[in-house]
């Protein structure tokens, strides 16, 4: 088709050479033009003339001539590219020769290009390296494609497969030659395409163009564009506290999409606090965590780790491990004592609150919830009060005397599974009330004491204890102040306050105070006070310390008679009797008599317990008339006392008879005192006789017959009584238990008797009586003063000791009147 196409063109040029223009690579025999009519030749010429055609320079023959015809027609392949290459117009000289004549023409064979060249690349195949960093528009200068045919049949244009990455870019060189470039027009991702081919098509301008391709291969160079990326965004663990050592919390992982190097990727931890940097370690390589310290819920019951990979470039990115920690029941609940009111006085009222108690437990949930109790048997209880608090309050009344600590021990278990549970103590003191009087070991006290005795020696002691504390139960003792017949107690004893020891504060006189008492306080110094009394019985007891006391006869007596005796006495009749008496009591007042010294030995003997005297024979006229005896009255004590006397005995039946008596003339009395005299005398002798008939009915009927007979005339003056019976003080209450026993001689020799009386079943009767009888003492004014007072003080000693003593008294009176 394409050879039907062509032309020639026949061109004359200045020369009036003939040209002829035709394509190359025209078929053999191919009709150029005729030659001979464009010579203007005959044909007949040619072969007359044996035409030919010739080349300059012995040059291969492309076209030849038909001698017939005188056409020019091609002999040879004519390729245009091989005998011209590149130059614009292909010209060869040819000539037509003739002989016979020789002729010569010159013609020219003008060979027209046709696109019969594709364009060529000089490889199949390009390779190119790009990093996938490479920024849109980066060029990459692609190999130009070469056509051996020119002009329009050369290359014109290229042509890149159509691609996301890349366009052509097609650049016209000054000689008008054509190149592309390769311009990157989106980012390359070697992540997701490490590779891209195209293919470059180089297109000639011929009709029908012709093409030649080449495939470029682009390799993507990594670059480290990725970041390491986490698995997750967030690891969420739970684990329970104190897992063991190397347990593996989590495995992190992170990958990173870029390659080599750039895709290495190391796990650190982010910043995280000292001691989570002690408790977790992190494998960098394989992203394990795992424990290498103890976790407590109670310190921290999240952890959030934040963890970072990082690719070889140093690419990173970060996540976090949360680790929700579990808890478990290891902690064991905390008691705290928040307050204690210590001591707690024994007198609280059930109920009093006595301290406050926390009890706290650090786990959570039923791990934390504690109850708290006490399982003594102890009065207190523990009162829940607001969240975890307790009130340590009584249950009962508390004494300190029975019990005065408690340990309490308080017990406090939480809820968890297995329980845990605490246990506390509490030690309690019961502060002391003063609540319990001294009590003395003895219900009463007695006490003896010898009369006589050193002042400030001590007679007894008390004792008293009190379990209350300190000076609550510190027992001071005191006497209770009273009078002890008219005396104030202390001046009688003391007592020491501390040990309770009582001393005498004076001598003690048996014969004045037989015993007493008085009330002993102990009281302790609390405040207030309490006290309890006891009652001390002291009893004076006897000492042979009075010496008998003789009343008759009279030491200041009449020393020339004492008794007349008569001359017609017989043997063993009563001439006299020694009266004495002694103060003390019992064996010391059991009296003896002894004559020492008698004018006649042999004529008169003495009861050794009567004190009567007593003719031993009949007494005859020889026996001297004045008889004198030294009697000694002698106490039974231990160390027995004594007294003597002297008794002048008067043989004689008439005091007439008595020389020394003739002129002694009576005393002349006034005629008052004589009238007073009989007064007192016609009374007391009234009463007296009264008083005997009474006293004999009494004894009769109790058939005791004691004698009492005195012979003679007996004067007892009253100066002589003892002076310690006028002085015995009137306190009843010092006789009220004491028997007063009166040991006294009588008309019988062989028998004593002894009357027992308590002075109690007389006194209210004697007051009576002694009132009536001061009153007829008061009537004898005018009487001698040293009598009337006798007589009074022998009323009181009888009312305040003893009738049978006042019997005597007054005997002796009416005698002595
Ligand atoms: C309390 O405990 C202490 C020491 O443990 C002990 O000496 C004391 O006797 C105890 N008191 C009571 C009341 O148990
Ligand atoms: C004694 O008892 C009183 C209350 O009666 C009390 O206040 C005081 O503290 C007690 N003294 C001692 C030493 O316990
Ligand atoms: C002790 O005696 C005194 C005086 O008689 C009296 O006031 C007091 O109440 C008595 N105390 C006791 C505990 O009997």
């Amino acid at each position: 088709m394409f050879g039907l196409l062509f032309f020639v063109l026949m061109v004359h040029n200045a020369n009036g050479d003939v040209s002829y223009s035709f394509p190359e690579e025209m078929k053999r025999g191919s009709v150029i033009g005729n030659i001979a009519k464009d010579l203007g030749l005959d044909v007949n010429r040619l072969s007359s003339g044996n035409a030919r055609i010739d080349t300059e320079g012995n040059r291969k023959r492309y076209c030849d001539i038909n001698l017939n015809t005188g056409e020019l027609i091609v002999a040879e392949r004519i390729d245009r590219e091989g005998l011209c290459g590149k130059k614009a117009s292909c010209v060869m000289k040819q000539e037509l020769v003739l002989e016979n004549p020789l002729e010569l023409h010159r013609f020219i064979l003008n060979i027209q290009d046709i696109n019969d060249n594709s364009p060529l690349f000089k490889q199949t195949l390009i390779n190119l390296e790009m990093s996938e960093s490479a920024v849109k528009g980066s060029r990459y200068l692609l190999d130009e494609a070469h056509d051996a045919d020119i002009g329009v049949n050369s290359v014109q244009t290229y042509i890149l497969q159509n691609n996301d990455h890349f366009i052509l870019n097609v650049v016209t060189r000054e000689n008008g030659r054509k190149y592309g470039e390769l311009m990157l027009n989106k980012e390359l991702d070697r992540e997701q395409q490490k590779e891209v081919t195209l293919i470059l098509t180089a297109v000639d301008g011929g009709t029908p163009p012709r093409s030649g391709t080449v495939a470029i291969h682009v390799t993507v160079l990594d670059a480290n564009d990725n970041a390491p990326v986490f698995s997750q965004a967030v690891y969420k663990v739970s684990l329970p506290e104190n897992s063991p050592l190397d347990t593996v919390v989590v495995t992190v992982s992170a990958t990173d999409a870029d390659e080599g190097h750039n895709g290495e990727v190391i796990y650190e931890f982010g910043h995280l606090p000292e001691t989570h940097m002690k408790t977790f370690s992190l494998d960098s390589l394989s992203g394990e965590i795992k424990l290498t310290g103890l976790l407590d819920y109670e310190e921290e019951s999240s952890i959030e780790l934040p963890i970072q990979a990082k690719d070889g470039q140093g690419l990173a990115s970060y996540s976090a491990v949360v680790i929700d920690v579990v808890d478990i029941n290891d902690n064991v609940p905390i008691i705290m004592i928040k307050s204690l009111k210590i001591p707690v006085p024994e007198n609280a009222l059930p109920g009093t609150e006595v301290g406050v108690i926390n009890v706290q437990d650090r786990d959570s949930e039923n791990n934390g919830q504690v109850r708290c109790s006490i399982q003594q048997n102890v009065p207190f209880k523990l009162v829940p009060s607001i969240k975890n608090y307790y009130s340590l309050v009584t249950t009962g009344e508390l004494d300190r005397e029975l019990l005065s600590d408690y340990n309490i021990t308080i017990t406090a278990t939480d809820e968890g599974s297995p329980p845990l549970s605490s246990t506390k103590n509490i030690h309690l003191t019961v502060a002391d009330v003063n609540d319990n009087p001294p009590v003395f070991q003895e219900q009463s006290y007695r006490a003896h004491v010898q009369e006589n005795n050193k002042p400030g020696s001590s007679i007894c002691s008390v004792s008293a204890t009190d379990p209350d504390w300190r000076q609550n139960g510190t027992v001071v003792y005191s006497l209770l102040s009273s009078d002890l017949s008219g005396a104030p107690v202390s001046s009688f004893l003391s007592i020491n306050g501390d040990t309770g020891v009582i001393h005498a504060v004076r001598s003690f006189d048996y014969e004045q105070l037989k015993s007493f008492k008085v009330l002993v306080m102990a009281r302790d110094n609390g405040s207030p006070p309490l006290s309890s009394n006891v009652t001390v019985s002291v009893f004076i007891t006897d000492e042979n310390d009075n010496s008998p006391q003789i009343l008759y006869p009279s030491p200041e007596g009449n020393s020339f008679m004492t008794e007349m005796v008569p001359k017609a006495a017989q043997a063993r009749s009563l001439v006299s009797k020694v009266i004495a008496v002694d103060a003390d009591s019992g064996q010391n007042a059991w009296l003896s008599y002894h004559i020492i010294k008698a004018t006649d030995p042999g004529l008169f003997t003495i009861g050794v317990h009567s004190g009567e005297i007593r003719t031993q024979r009949d007494i005859s006229e020889s026996d001297n008339m004045k008889q004198n005896l030294i009697v000694s009255v002698r106490d039974n004590g231990q160390s027995s006392l004594s007294a003597t006397c002297a008794l002048y005995l008067l043989i004689s039946d008439n005091l007439a008879e008595v020389p020394e008596l003739k002129d002694k003339s009576r005393d002349e009395s006034s005629s008052k005192l004589t009238f007073y005299l009989i007064i007192a005398l016609v009374s007391v002798s009234t009463f007296f006789l009264t008083f005997i008939i009474i006293i004999l009915a009494v004894r009769f009927c109790r058939r005791r017959k004691p004698r009492l007979l005195f012979d003679g005339a007996v004067a007892i003056p009253s100066a002589y009584l003892p002076p310690n019976y006028a002085d015995v003080e009137g306190a009843g209450t010092l006789r009220s238990t004491y028997n007063y026993d009166a040991y006294l001689t009588t008309g019988s020799r062989t028998s004593d008797f002894k009357f027992v009386r308590s002075y109690n079943e007389d006194t209210l009767t004697a007051d009576l009586t002694l009132k009536k009888i001061q009153s007829a003492v008061d009537d004898l004014e005018g009487l001698d003063a040293e009598m009337r007072d006798s007589f009074q003080v022998g009323l009181e000693y009888f009312f305040k000791n003893n009738w049978v003593d006042f019997f005597f008294f007054t005997f002796n009176i009416c005698v002595f009147i």
